[in-house]
């Protein structure tokens, strides 16, 4: 079993002994002595002093791996410029409407791996009856969902599609008995509009309201 979990920003200042503390607290919610990867959830708070706690608890071999989510560009190469430990993994917004080429390029260069969170966009944009994407399916006799999740597969993109559906997360893994075509992966790129469908965290009104939530328990 994979087991991933996130350290919140309420998890920061001052970060080396919170980030411990929210760890250990993980540890112990999962029943678990360790994780395969442990992410830093947002790019705000005391990000180096999370970061370098985080640094300490992969050198210890109590998180495998530690990444970050919802870094754009510009943040992602600060920490990775500046630290010892290089992020492993990358998760942001990915989907046919916000493919992130440009972000994938940089993590590609600095050996971050991009994974995808949101991927059928939370089903925005009515994604699931995306005409160009269903046409797709039905020339491989899949469906809309299974289309997006082999076109990020192809893009190298790792995916960790949601469900709650047994049926639902059994199509879902049934993805490795086809391949899109270059002209489809094509048509697919064309559908990017360059935006978030959810929000962009270099808002100031975003970077306000997600420092001051609090999680519960
Ligand atoms: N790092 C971050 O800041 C961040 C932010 C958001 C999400 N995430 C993580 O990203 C992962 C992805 O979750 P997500 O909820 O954001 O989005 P998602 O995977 O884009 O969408 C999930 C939605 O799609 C539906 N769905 C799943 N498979 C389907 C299928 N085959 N056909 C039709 N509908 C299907 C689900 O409904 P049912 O459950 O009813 O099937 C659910 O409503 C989660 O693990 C989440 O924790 C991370």
């Amino acid at each position: 079993m994979r087991v991933v979990e996130g350290l919140w920003v309420q998890d920061a200042p001052p970060a080396q002994d919170n980030t411990r503390r929210a760890f250990e607290t993980s540890l112990t919610r999962l029943g678990l002595d360790r994780l395969d990867l442990y992410l830093m959830h947002q790019p705000y708070g005391d990000v180096y002093g999370q970061w370098r706690a985080m640094e300490d608890l992969h050198r210890e071999g109590l998180a495998q791996a530690i990444g970050v989510a919802n870094f754009y560009p510009d943040r992602l190469l600060d920490l990775v410029l500046n630290n010892e430990i290089a992020p492993a993994v990358n998760q942001i917004e990915t989907h046919p409407f916000f493919q992130r080429t440009a972000d994938q390029a940089l993590m590609r260069e600095h050996g971050v791996q991009h994974q995808s969170w949101g991927g059928f966009a939370e089903g925005r944009n009515d994604l699931f009856t995306n005409p160009l994407l269903a046409e797709i399916g039905a020339r491989h006799g899949k469906s809309v969902a299974q289309v997006v999740l082999r076109w990020l597969i192809q893009r190298d993109v790792v995916t960790i599609p949601k469900s709650v559906r047994p049926e639902r997360m059994a199509e879902n893994l049934d993805v490795f008995d086809f391949a899109l075509t270059d002209e489809q992966m094509a048509s697919i790129a064309g559908l990017d509009t360059g935006a978030s469908l959810f929000f962009d965290h270099r808002d100031p009104e975003m970077v306000a309201w997600l420092s001051k939530r609090r999680l519960e328990g």
